[in-house]
């Protein structure tokens, strides 16, 4: 057996197993967008003592010469081959900035969840009947459940008690009065975030919202590294099923101690989340998402004892999980197409939702279609040269005149680019046209000639073959390669060429769309001016874009204060068709158009 030496504390190993999969295994906290395949670069750590195997080719493309100097390698190519020191070398999600407000419409309340308080009848030596029986002749009728029999003695040690109902039947009893008491939880899981807000079921509103990074993403930033994290890994999926378990079970405490809450008078948990989520959430293997033919084991909406997925609520608390439509159009988008009224509108309307995946759903006189892109992590700031998550130190707007004018989350000293300040600096950089309509960074010569452009000739460095733009000619490790103009030029193709086959699918012309709503953490961070400056939106719509916000977490609000919404949700997840675009015909010559700036 072996040790690693890390914050002061050491951890077994076993040969075999990259420093990557040490740290994660001992869940010390280190991001692997790639799922650990050495083609992100991100899980750079400083080995400082240990003998481990010599630097490989895939690492040089990652480490800069101070890298170097200090040892600094990627913890996923690097395997120990005895005892090791390692020293982490940075955290990116201080100050993380989660999205949970969102657009809330109007619609009429009626929970599913309700609570009645009754005086109880005692049995006496002429009617001797089962305390069972009383109930019943109360009307309270418990169904055989086991739980509430077993409960039966103790609630007729006291004279009153409370009967909690979840759409009319029983699901547990209470001793005494509580009926002041009634709370719930909507939860979205994010790949990326998870929020958490609680609902006062009797005044029939959100009391407080809390949220966190998603610890899965240790395991891999998009789903697929998750699911192949779980493939690959002993354990893998009760790994993740455990870290968010852990992470919603301390959100709700938090927001019990803020609110004064007891934490056995939440009732109900109703949970939006893609479906790789929600596999995970129920620790199912979510392999079959991840392959062909894409079949995923459930996708309809489930309503199941919190206690047994180990969420910390009532003992007899539920979880309802919102339907979805198929592996890649989980239940957070069902949600947002619910929070729009996409399935009931007269206008012809397109959905997005631009993450790791883009989601888009259109809608035509309420007929809706689907389908799902996969963008990548680089509009999120990930497999891009100075890339980070949109947390302190990360450039997020930027905007090329005379000078670069930049603004840093945390107003510090800029430490990389978050996806959106990506999304800015190509959109400057395309509008400038100091790239070519192919993504080509322009030559320096070409730039001098120029007499608009001339003064940003200083910012263009060639090194080694490659080039690349400079943000600030003092700090020229901050800047935009050409691969990661080609990495956004990729995502930007699969997005709009996703839109333009759902628009043609549906017959569609791109001038007859009334509306496009951008949905979710990703999208609200990006102005209108850089989306149409990318091109991941057309120009003809500049003046149609609307954003919503976390329509998932919105979503999951409305199902648990409107049973109507609840049925509501299962029928639009049943309505919705799905377009498989990679069988779409010409979508191979769509996504090349697409590519262009
Ligand atoms: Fe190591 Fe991506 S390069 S996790």
């Amino acid at each position: 057996m072996n040790y690693l030496y890390i914050n002061n504390k050491k951890y077994k190993f076993e040969k075999g197993n990259s420093l990557l999969n040490i740290i994660q295994l001992n869940k010390l906290g280190m991001e692997s967008p790639c799922g650990g395949k050495g083609t992100c670069g991100k899980c750079k750590i400083k080995v400082v003592d240990g003998s481990v195997d010599d630097l490989t080719d895939e690492e040089l493309k990652f480490l800069n010469k101070e890298e170097l100097k200090n040892n600094v390698r990627l913890g996923c190519l690097v395997y120990p081959k005895g005892d090791i020191t390692a020293e982490f070398i940075k955290s990116e999600d201080k100050n993380h900035k989660i999205l949970t407000e969102g657009y809330m419409p109007e619609f009429n309340k009626s929970p599913m969840l309700s609570k009645k308080a009754f005086k109880l009848n005692k049995p006496t030596l002429e009617n001797n009947i089962s305390l069972e029986e009383i109930l019943e002749k109360q009307n309270i009728n418990i169904n055989n459940d086991y739980d509430i029999l077993k409960s039966i003695p103790s609630i007729f040690e006291k004279d009153n008690c409370t009967v909690v109902y979840l759409d009319e039947k029983v699901i547990g009893i209470e001793c005494e009065d509580t009926t002041e008491n009634l709370y719930s939880i909507a939860l979205d899981i994010g790949t990326t975030t998870v929020v958490a807000s609680l609902i006062d079921i009797n005044k029939q509103c959100e009391i407080d919202c809390e949220s966190d990074i998603n610890p899965q993403k240790e395991y891999g930033l998009d789903v697929l590294s998750r699911i192949n994290f779980a493939k690959t890994n002993e354990n893998g999926l009760e790994i993740l099923n455990k870290s968010i378990i852990d992470c919603i079970n301390s959100l709700i405490i938090k927001l019990c101690e803020k609110n004064n809450i007891n934490k056995e008078n939440i009732y109900e948990l109703a949970v939006a989340a893609n479906t790789t989520m929600m596999h995970i959430l129920l620790k199912i293997n979510p392999n079959s998402i991840g392959k062909a033919p894409y079949s995923p084991v459930f996708i309809s909406g489930k309503s199941i004892k919190a206690m047994d997925l180990g969420i910390n609520i009532s003992s007899f608390g539920r979880a309802y999980l919102l339907p979805g439509v198929s592996s890649y159009i989980g239940a957070d988008i069902v949600s947002g197409i619910c929070v729009c009224d996409l399935h009931k509108t007269k206008k012809n309307i397109l959905f997005i939702d631009i993450g790791t995946n883009g989601e888009i759903v259109v809608s035509k006189n309420s007929e809706l279609s689907s389908c799902s892109c996969a963008a990548g992590p680089a509009l999120e700031g990930m497999n891009i040269s100075c890339g980070m998550r949109a947390g302190e130190g990360a450039i997020e707007n930027i905007k090329i005149g005379e000078f670069i004018e930049t603004k840093v989350i945390g107003n510090t000293k800029p430490k990389g680019l978050c996806g959106s300040g990506i999304i800015d600096a190509i959109s400057e950089m395309a509008r400038l046209k100091l790239i070519g309509s192919t993504g080509r960074i322009n030559k320096k010569s070409m730039i001098e000639k120029d007499n608009n452009l001339k003064h940003l000739s200083e910012n263009i460095i060639d090194e080694n073959k490659k080039r690349r733009f400079v943000l600030d000619t003092q700090n020229p490790q901050i800047a935009i390669t050409q691969s990661d103009i080609r990495q956004v030029q990729l995502a930007k193709g699969a997005i709009l060429s996703g839109f333009y086959a759902l628009l043609n699918s549906m017959n569609i012309d791109i001038k007859d769309l009334d509306e496009v709503i951008i949905a979710g953490q990703f999208g609200k961070h990006l102005s209108v001016q850089s989306l149409v400056g990318v091109g991941i939106i057309p120009k003809e719509l500049k003046e149609k874009i609307r954003y919503i916000g976390n329509s998932s977490k919105t979503g999951a609000i409305m199902t648990l204060l409107s049973k109507d919404i609840r049925k509501e949700m299962e029928c639009i997840a049943k309505d919705i068709s799905y377009c498989e675009l990679s069988t779409e015909e010409g979508y191979e010559r769509l996504f090349t158009d697409c590519l262009k700036f």
